[in-house]
């Protein structure tokens, strides 16, 4: 089934990563020395300096990883080794660093290393790792997110960032990384995805027993409501749990997540909207959510017998077609591809509607996926 249905959608991906290389072996040298987030007039801006620990700054390094592996063009790879030399600035100030290492590291040094066994590339990652397991609070059994007064808060994007303690505990031969990742996202399961499989972002928790206190809104529409990428993460995360531990709950709690993702994105035109529980006016788009999303539900195909794998992988590809039909600029020189990306739900307007480095990163990894590519960068 999943081969049939990759066979019938060939030309649209070929076609797809034809236009990707087109438009990203330019950018890779233009950008060459930047950490990217958005653009600004459709040229890549640059985070480096008293942002180079935003949570996003792996990502451009990760998708010239994911070009490189998909091209074997060396543009990307070299773009991609200065990027991690350049996000080095960041392990400089490590009261700083927050949850989100997984997604500055291991999808950029982490990647590297596993393709290239480059062993300045496994100390970044291995640092990266540490600083993670660090965040685990013990007697409530949670990886806290933030920094500041927030020290019994997790939010779901977490579930990506666990990926690089399930590495750590396979390439140290020891399991203390994983257990702590396995208590995380039992606590995930349990408390942030609610029964029908919409998903809570943040949840503030006792410090001293891990008891819930309340669910906060984080970065969508209002409490009880629905941010998309939230869904994303928790649709993503946890079958990338469950493809590391193989335990069975995980995958199931991915399907319950997936299916309400694809309901409401059937309910619509295939297309993300920020909140699935926000008023209907005025529409607000999240292409990153969609992305994030395709990825997940390509994974999901891959891990359910046969009978089950069309409504995942149908879904993925239909959400792709969507966006490379109205969200994806493929012109030469502007430097991202997918547009309509959307920071939060109540943002005054700012930050809506934007290119947003991870969407490319995204888009790029569901496309590669559908090409065959079985490198799995999380
Ligand atoms: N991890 C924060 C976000 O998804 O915007």
């Amino acid at each position: 089934m999943y081969d049939k249905i990759i066979s019938a959608n060939k030309s649209f991906i070929d076609q797809t990563w034809e236009k990707l290389d087109g438009k990203l072996k330019q950018v890779a040298v233009r950008s060459r020395d930047k950490i990217p987030y958005t653009t600004v007039n459709g040229v890549h801006d640059d985070r480096q300096g008293k942002s180079i620990s935003w949570w996003t700054n792996g990502f451009w390094g990760g998708l010239m990883w994911l070009m490189y592996l998909g091209s074997k063009n060396e543009e990307y790879r070299i773009t991609a080794e200065n990027a991690e030399r350049l996000m080095d600035a960041a392990f400089a100030n490590v009261a700083v660093l927050h949850h989100d290492v997984g997604f500055m590291w291991h999808i950029m040094s982490g990647a590297n290393y596993r393709l290239t066994g480059n062993a300045e590339a496994r100390n970044r990652n291995l640092l990266a790792a540490m600083t993670l397991a660090s965040r685990y609070n013990i007697s409530g059994k949670y990886i806290r997110s933030w920094n500041g007064d927030m020290a019994g808060w997790t939010i779901i994007d977490c579930m990506m960032n666990i990926p690089l303690l399930y590495w750590a505990s396979r390439e140290l031969g020891d399991p203390r990384f994983e257990k702590i990742a396995v208590a995380h996202a039992d606590m995930a399961m349990r408390d942030h995805v609610r029964p029908d499989g919409s998903v809570a972002h943040i949840v503030s928790h006792d410090v001293e027993n891990g008891d819930v206190i309340e669910t906060l809104a984080g970065q969508g529409y209002a409490v009880g409501s629905s941010w998309s990428r939230g869904v994303a993460w928790a649709l993503y995360g946890f079958v990338l749990s469950y493809i590391h531990t193989k335990k069975v709950e995980y995958l199931d709690t991915a399907k319950r997540v997936a299916h309400y993702f694809i309901t409401n994105l059937v309910a619509d035109d295939w297309l993300p909207i920020v909140d699935f529980r926000a008023p209907e006016e005025p529409k607000r788009y999240d292409s990153t959510a969609g992305a994030v999303a395709a990825c997940g539900l390509i994974e999901i195909a891959k891990c359910v017998p046969e009978g089950e794998q069309k409504i995942y992988l149908d879904s993925a590809i239909k959400l792709l077609r969507a966006m490379e039909e109205r969200f994806c600029n493929w012109q030469d020189d502007e430097d991202s591809v997918l547009q309509m990306g959307t920071e939060r739900y109540n943002s005054d307007g700012k930050g809506d509607h934007i290119p947003i480095i991870y969407g490319d990163y995204f888009f790029v990894e569901a496309i590669l996926k559908l090409r065959g590519e079985e490198f799995l960068a999380w």
